[in-house]
């Protein structure tokens, strides 16, 4: 049984239901998960005290960039990080489309974060998030409606649409739980 801890940053919420749904594949397979936002991390993080045998973080996409917080926390913790299996979720609205410039998009956003980190996760996944209509102010809910609409996304905002891709998302965790019993024996 290894120690895991699975820190997210979400401003709509979908993230966070994708994290939870990561701690739930870990659990199961016996696995110690702590479930935290990265905006108020755990203790026992510091660099000396790196109290977990392995790491996933996931942030999403605002105007073409993740949650400043999450940054922070990867750049504070950055050393413990390096010394243990880990893997880094992006969540965007280019993910859920399959054309190769989306496609690049979403590598791309992938690519710059752990660029501007130092990080070196084991493993990095686009995945596709929601559009959530319900939670956005006047001004926001106009401009995703347009935006949705160029990029041939659903545009009745009197609906939210979840574009998460449940079977890819636990792929995903089951390819980082095998990465986390492998090194711990
Ligand atoms: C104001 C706003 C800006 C967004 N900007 C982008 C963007 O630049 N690129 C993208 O692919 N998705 C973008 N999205 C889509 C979000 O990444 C998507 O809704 C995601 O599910 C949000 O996850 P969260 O609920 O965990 O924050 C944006 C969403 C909002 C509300």
């Amino acid at each position: 049984m290894a120690r895991v801890l699975v820190c997210y940053g979400s401003s709509e919420g979908q993230t966070a239901k994708i994290a939870d749904h990561i701690g739930d594949v870990l659990s199961e397979a016996s696995h110690d998960v702590v479930l935290s936002t990265a905006k108020y991390p755990p203790s026992a993080l510091t660099s000396s005290e790196f109290a977990y045998d392995g790491v996933v973080i996931g942030a999403s996409i605002h105007k073409g960039s993740h949650q400043g917080y999450v940054e922070e926390f990867v750049r504070e913790y950055v050393d413990g990080l390096n010394r243990v299996p880990s893997a880094f979720f992006s969540v965007s609205l280019s993910a859920a489309k399959s054309s190769p410039e989306a496609r690049s998009e979403s590598d791309g956003y992938l690519r710059e974060f752990v660029a501007e980190t130092d990080w070196e996760p084991d493993l990095t996944h686009a995945v596709a998030g929601a559009l959530k209509y319900s939670e956005y102010g006047f001004l926001t809910r106009f401009v995703m409606k347009r935006i949705a609409g160029t990029e041939g996304l659903d545009t009745d905002t009197d609906h939210d649409y979840e574009y998460t891709d449940w079977e890819d998302v636990e792929t995903f965790a089951i390819e980082f739980e095998e990465l986390v019993s492998t090194r711990a024996t």
